[in-house]
């Protein structure tokens, strides 16, 4: 592209970003005290002066200099009181900080075929309902710079601007781009207590709440997501989530929680086996009975809910006049119940159904309010079958490595975005990183 062309295109971006600017600071101008009061005190000189007419009271005589000057003076009043208003309602649309934050993005090279950058258009403060996060989001015109390539920026930008950046969304179509950002200096705590208060909003949505993103809480819906997998190094905190979720369920009446827990239970202490919807199962033999069972409950549901004409068991427990309990199976190390190295020819075929009765449940529990929570250190493909795996779309990873990250959430970005030390911090497959409640089941729970 020759400079006459590119510098076409400049004048032609340029004056788009003054018109939306203008546009901005018209709506600034209303809805912010501070810039109204300097509107008013500027149309209050301009009044003065029209009033007092200070070129007039100078002119003390016939002098054709003065006399000229003077109707000049008159003439470009007008002019010189539109342009200043124009001034001033571009300055109140104009972010604080605009023209330097547009040099840094270019520095980084974030700028489109033709050398523009991204256009800053507002900056607002966002704060969450909990205490621990306030963003700011910086919202450009994106100027065909498509959203991939700020995501891969991303570490660069982070650095340019001295901020975190929390999430990146487009708005507008694909014409706007919003940085989600806190400072740099923010940081997720290392340890956030599980307060009870925080489980207000889940029943009876059926919601549990994990922990603490930079955007804000992190909940998981049971009626979106049916089933969870867990994965992370050892030491990464996976138990103490697991039982964070669990003792959510049991926090509410219309869940049924069944744990497998083939170490003789020991990881789950009389709390747990006190609570009446809590069900502790400690070997082969009886988690295959269980699981026939749960595979039973599925069919009968099926047909009650296609006789009755409900969509799945959020519709029914809505409409219905007794509701269904929601079922909930987990298993803290899946290896554990799935593993086949060392075993008997007949322990294997167990193994083999209760892997087929979990297949079942992961592909059309969701309906039926049957969810499975499977923790692991490592799923790979001798452990959890693709067919298991495949369908549970709601993927956490801890501290992990890059092999790790990618058999569990497909890409190496839990080795990327979680320190090796850390505990209780996870990534979701959909790129949120998280601090999880902690929580200490010995203490008294329910
Ligand atoms: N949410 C959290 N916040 C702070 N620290 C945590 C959190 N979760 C776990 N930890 C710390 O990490 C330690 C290990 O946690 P946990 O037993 O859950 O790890 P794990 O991933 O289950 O390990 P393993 O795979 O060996 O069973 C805990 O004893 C605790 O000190
Ligand atoms: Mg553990």
């Amino acid at each position: 592209m020759d400079n006459r062309k590119r510098n076409l295109l400049e004048q032609e971006t340029q004056r788009r970003y003054l018109l939306l600017l203008f546009q901005t600071g018209l709506k600034e101008i209303w809805t912010d005290q501070y810039r109204l009061k300097v509107l008013v005190l500027y149309l209050l000189t301009v009044l003065l002066f029209s009033i007092i007419r200070p070129w007039d009271l100078a002119y003390s005589g016939p002098d054709i200099f003065d006399a000229v000057s003077r109707i000049a003076f008159s003439l470009c009043f007008p002019f010189l009181v539109f342009g200043g208003l124009a001034v001033l309602i571009l300055w109140a649309g104009t972010p604080s900080k605009a023209k330097s934050i547009q040099n840094n993005l270019q520095r980084i090279g974030l700028v489109n075929h033709a050398g523009e950058t991204p256009l800053l258009v507002a900056v607002r403060t966002e704060e969450s309902d909990d205490m621990h996060s306030r963003m700011t989001v910086l919202e450009f015109l994106a100027c065909g710079v498509p959203k991939s390539v700020w995501e891969d920026k991303r570490a660069d930008i982070e650095t340019a601007l001295n901020i975190h950046i929390a999430d990146i969304r487009e708005s507008d179509g694909k014409r706007r781009i919003q940085l989600y950002t806190v400072p740099a200096t923010d940081e997720l705590p290392k340890l956030l207590p599980w307060k009870d208060a925080y489980l207000r909003d889940a029943f009876p949505a059926c919601k549990l709440v994990l922990g603490e993103s930079l955007l804000g809480p992190v909940t998981l819906d049971l009626n979106l997501i049916p089933h969870v997998l867990l994965g992370g190094g050892t030491g990464s905190g996976k138990s103490v989530l697991l039982k964070l979720m669990l003792m959510q369920c049991l926090k509410q009446p219309n869940i049924q929680v069944t744990i497998a827990d083939f170490k003789g239970g020991v990881d789950f202490g009389s709390p747990w086996r006190k609570h009446p919807n809590c069900k502790l199962i400690l070997d082969r033999e009886t988690l295959l009975c269980y699981l026939d069972d749960v595979t039973e409950k599925l069919e009968q549901r099926k047909d009650i809910l296609g006789k009755v004409e409900r969509r799945d068991i959020y519709d029914y427990n809505r409409h219905e006049p007794i509701p269904m309990d929601r079922i909930v199976f987990a298993v803290d190390e899946v290896a554990e119940i799935l593993d086949k190295t060392g075993l008997t020819k007949e322990e294997k075929e167990q193994v083999a159904r209760i892997e087929n009765r979990l297949s079942t449940i992961a592909r059309q529990g969701r309906a039926f309010g049957i969810h499975l929570f499977l923790s692991t250190q490592r799923p790979d493909a001798n452990i959890l079958s693709g067919q298991i795996k495949n369908n549970i779309g709601y993927r956490i990873c801890g501290r992990a490595d890059h092999v790790l990250s990618s058999i569990i959430l497909d890409n190496t970005d839990a080795s990327d975005k979680i320190l090796h030390d850390a505990q209780g911090r996870f990534l979701t497959g959909d790129g949120t990183v998280f601090q999880a409640y902690w929580f200490d089941d010995t203490k008294k729970m329910f």
